[in-house]
């Protein structure tokens, strides 16, 4: 269990006009300057309107994407002040100016404001080298702080697990939700289990496979984390992204999934485009040209996958099996979608993950799935078994 000493915000009192330091995920896909999923927003809304009805002060922290420490105007967080200004019918200030400049007394000094979301915090190299001195100067902005990001709280960073040395620490409503609901199911787990792995984050997700295998029967790989496969296989993947030395750790994948009766499954044919925003064309391995990328599964791979699933009592699906944000390249996701779902109650399965989540809504599936959880990351790292950093700091 990782929530046994946890202190929940349910039980905050006398909090009015008291500093409260939220951290949430707001990494949610954008599109020219446009929220395409409103999903992982939408699911801590009870938290800010708890915390709006105690009449707190709220400092939003919150990260997107990888911009590595450095500011990058297109993950600015912009767009999310404007839909949760929108949402919460109240003024919500980005807040742009360097954290290091910035005093607790002055944050709200402007009264038309009870939410201040602070502006990317990856654009500080200090937050994932989880550096002591800005947790401390983050905690030092307000009197309470409070995890509501499940989704990140897998990374070991500043404002994730270093700062609840520095300021009492609770934990939000949508992690308690989603710690429940991933408990009932990896007490639910029946075998045979297949888990569907898929998407572009190859780095981080690349290591969790091999800590699933013990637990799992069947393990599709698919998406951009297919490609590191082919590679070592020494077959063509074209311009296709895959991520450089890592062939130890395809190996070792495949060595101890054989030591453990997993099987290992990657696609053998595909839908390649020349641009992410081409059309698609059905290839095998042996008719890839140099400047194809592989962007999603073909129609051979399809009956595979489908076949694999029949013959499964649980289902964990993270990760799209292709580019879904182009409609010539979701036919793979949303096919095997719409064929989990068909399934009803022959099978259990659990879906998670930020892209995952926006395809099956854009489908309008949620409700078709026993669990949709916003998570991706800690989703998986939580099924290994993990004790997340940021779940470890709040007890
Ligand atoms: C996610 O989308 O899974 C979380 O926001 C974490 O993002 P990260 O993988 O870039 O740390």
């Amino acid at each position: 269990m990782q929530d046994q000493l946890m202190k929940f915000i349910e039980n905050l009192k006398n909090i009015k006009n008291k500093n409260v330091i939220l951290r949430l995920d707001l990494n949610v896909p954008i599109k020219n300057g446009k929220i395409t999923d409103t999903n992982r927003i939408d699911k801590i809304l009870p938290t800010l309107n708890f915390l709006v009805k105690k009449k707190a002060k709220i400092i939003i922290i919150s990260h997107i994407g990888r911009p590595n420490g450095k500011i990058v105007d297109e993950l600015s967080l912009q767009p999310i002040s404007l839909y949760m200004k929108d949402k919460m019918k109240k003024e919500v200030l980005l807040l742009k100016e360097n954290i290091f400049k910035i005093n607790k007394r002055e944050i709200f000094k402007n009264s038309n404001y009870e939410v201040v979301l602070l502006e990317n915090i990856r654009f500080y190299p200090e937050e994932e080298a989880n550096d002591d001195k800005f947790s401390e100067k983050l905690a030092s902005l307000g009197e309470i702080y409070v995890n509501d990001a499940f989704s990140c709280s897998h990374r070991d960073h500043a404002s994730v697990s270093k700062i609840t040395k520095y300021i009492p620490s609770y934990c939000g409503i949508q992690i308690n939700t989603e710690i429940n609901a991933l408990n009932k199911v990896t007490s639910k787990i029946k075998k045979p289990v297949t888990c569907i792995i898929g998407g572009s984050k190859i780095s981080s997700k690349i290591n969790i496979i091999k800590n699933l295998i013990p637990k799992f029967n069947n393990i599709i790989i698919v998406g951009a984390m297919a490609n590191n496969i082919f590679k070592y296989k020494g077959l063509k993947i074209g311009k296709s992204i895959y991520e450089k030395n890592i062939d130890n750790i395809i190996h070792e994948i495949f060595s101890y999934a054989e030591k453990n009766d997993c099987k290992i499954y990657f696609p053998k044919d595909f839908k390649v485009g020349k641009r992410l925003n081409d059309k698609s064309t059905e290839k095998n391995f042996e008719n890839i040209e140099d400047d194809d990328i592989i962007l999603d599964v073909g129609s051979k791979t399809l009956i595979e996958i489908k076949k694999i699933i029949d013959k499964s009592s649980t289902l964990l699906w993270n990760g799209p099996l292709g580019y879904f944000e182009n409609i010539n390249f979701s036919l793979g996701s949303s096919e095997i979608a719409k064929y989990i779902a068909s399934k009803g109650d022959n099978i259990f399965s659990v879906v998670g993950g930020g892209d995952t989540v926006a395809t099956v809504t854009s489908l309008n599936m949620k409700n078709e799935f026993n669990f949709v959880s916003t998570a991706g990351g800690a989703f998986l790292e939580y099924l290994e078994g993990k004790v997340l950093p940021g779940i470890k700091a709040l007890n």
